[in-house]
């Protein structure tokens, strides 16, 4: 929803799955963008002349000052005064690419604060790549802000030249941070200079790097995790051998591997931030790595991969969503443990609450997703189940899903029970019990909450999901692989 004062745009994180320093010299590499997002919320204010910077979180504000320069470089731009504040769920130390993250969500609420959403997206890119560079004295590939604006899960490389959308809507990572914080410009200019030193070595490991990326992106897209996995441990022993690895680093990974993982690498520079793992998706398994990465000395960071790339928020009083509605918090093992407001339920990933969901398939088989309306606070324009909602103190999972269903679609259809599982991300847990049905319509999608409403034959859906034309919410994601969704 557009507002003439307040504009918010949030972009997510990234993690780069294979490729690192290659793709600094044009090799191709992968990157998936992650579930915690960076937060730009622009103020236009007379209080203030010129722009004012309020950025908790952000260690180095001299990104959004570049962004704001290239806007005015670049688009011609003439900007009101105004206060700009960021807000990030996650900390700059990880390495998830804050900056690149409040380069682009800046430049996105600047382009729908002055009305220039003709400017698109590879625009943003640019801009955004460009103000990188500036403050990073020329160096840095452009993946971060790649992941940054597109979202999704990206093959990258060449400065941006290759930027394709790989076909991964969830991909079983677990994350383990050294609790170094590692300096990307050091990093950088160390590799620099081992290439001067001995160019045909290191040329030979980067020709190696970039062809690991590229047989990559198949197995990633055929989720051969396995062989995935594998291809991530070559390019771990090419980074050891750059010298970028760390004693903790490779602490972590050997620890994931101990437990099972198919491949465990550094993600990033090097020296220290996170090590990613992969493995088979298995409940018992990613528990045992995270135990075995925790006994090891690491930070366990939940993110979910393929996240929406840059958008446009809505302001917290633009919400319909009653904040004070209250949900019913419980333990691991679903017992209730006490009540909780709508909002502190979602901005506590310890409170672990009870949601209910439909998947509601018309008798061509076709599946029935809800495009979340701009007002909802969460998840606002992206792709949902076709019923999904909180069980309100007081009422059953039951009771709670024919409720839901008759709000959002206006009507009762018959439901059963498929599967009841746990997800946890950086802003909120869920202890999700989803049914199934067989309904062909007519609904009445409720006006607030729904702002369309269609069936979807599943392979058409797969391929619109991969071109980016659809955007599924991460708990969407979440219950199409863990009832199989894709696999029948
Ligand atoms: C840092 O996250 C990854 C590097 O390849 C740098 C870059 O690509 O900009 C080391």
């Amino acid at each position: 929803m557009k507002n003439n004062h307040i504009v918010s745009a949030s972009a997510p994180g990234k993690l780069l799955l294979l490729g690192e320093h290659a793709v600094v010299y044009g090799y191709p590499s992968i990157v998936t963008a992650v579930d915690t997002r960076l937060t730009v919320t622009i103020e236009e204010s007379n209080d203030v002349s010129g722009i004012e910077i309020d950025a908790p979180g952000v260690s180095d504000t001299r990104f959004v000052r570049s962004a704001i320069d290239g806007i005015k470089k670049h688009w011609s731009a003439k900007l009101p005064n105004m206060i700009i504040h960021t807000k990030s769920d996650f900390s700059s130390l990880y390495g998830f690419g804050s900056s690149s993250a409040v380069t682009v969500a800046t430049i996105f609420a600047v382009r729908e604060l002055l009305g220039m959403q003709h400017k698109t997206l590879r625009e943003v890119f640019e801009v955004a790549y460009e103000a990188v560079l500036d403050v990073q004295k020329g160096k840095g590939s452009g993946f971060d802000v790649a992941a940054a604006t597109l979202g999704g899960t990206l093959y990258y490389g060449d400065g941006g030249k290759v930027c394709e959308p790989l076909d991964a809507p969830s991909i079983p990572l677990i994350v383990g941070y050294t609790g170094i914080k590692a300096d990307t410009t050091s990093l950088i200019n160390e590799v620099a200079e081992k290439k001067k030193q001995y160019p045909d070595k290191v040329d030979r490991i980067f020709q190696a790097i970039g062809e690991l990326a590229s047989q990559a992106k198949e197995r990633l897209e055929e989720q051969d995790w396995e062989r995935l996995g594998t291809l991530m441990n070559f390019n771990q022993e090419y980074l050891r051998d750059l010298g970028v690895s760390s004693e903790k680093l490779e602490t972590l990974i050997k620890a994931a591997r101990s437990e099972g993982a198919f491949g465990a690498k550094l993600s990033g520079a090097g020296g220290g931030d996170c090590m990613v793992a992969l493995y088979s998706g298995s409940d018992s398994e990613r528990v045992a790595i995270e135990k075995a990465i925790t006994q090891s000395g690491g930070e366990v960071l939940r993110v979910s991969s393929d996240a929406a790339g840059v958008r446009i928020d809505p302001q917290p009083h633009e919400t319909t969503d009653d904040q004070k509605e209250l949900f019913i918090v419980v333990d691991d093992n679903d017992a209730i443990v006490g009540y909780k407001t709508r909002y502190e339920c979602h901005h506590d990933p310890s409170l672990l609450h009870r949601t209910v969901g439909a998947v509601i398939f018309n008798d061509k088989g076709e599946l029935l997703l809800q495009k979340r309306s701009m007002t909802k606070d969460m998840d606002p324009g992206l792709w949902g189940i076709s019923v999904a909602g909180h069980v309100t103190k007081g009422q059953t999972d039951d009771e709670s899903i024919s409720r839901e269903m008759k709000e959002e679609l206006g009507v009762h259809a018959p439901l059963t029970f498929i599967t009841k599982f746990i997800t946890r991300d950086p802003r909120e847990s869920e202890r999700a019990v989803i049914y199934k049905g067989i309904y062909n319509g007519p609904f009445t999608p409720h006006p607030q909450e729904i702002s369309e409403l269609r069936f979807f034959d599943l392979p058409k859906l797969r391929e619109l999901i991969h071109r980016h034309k659809i955007q599924l919410t991460s708990g969407a994601k979440k219950t199409l692989d863990a009832i199989g969704v894709w696999s029948s």
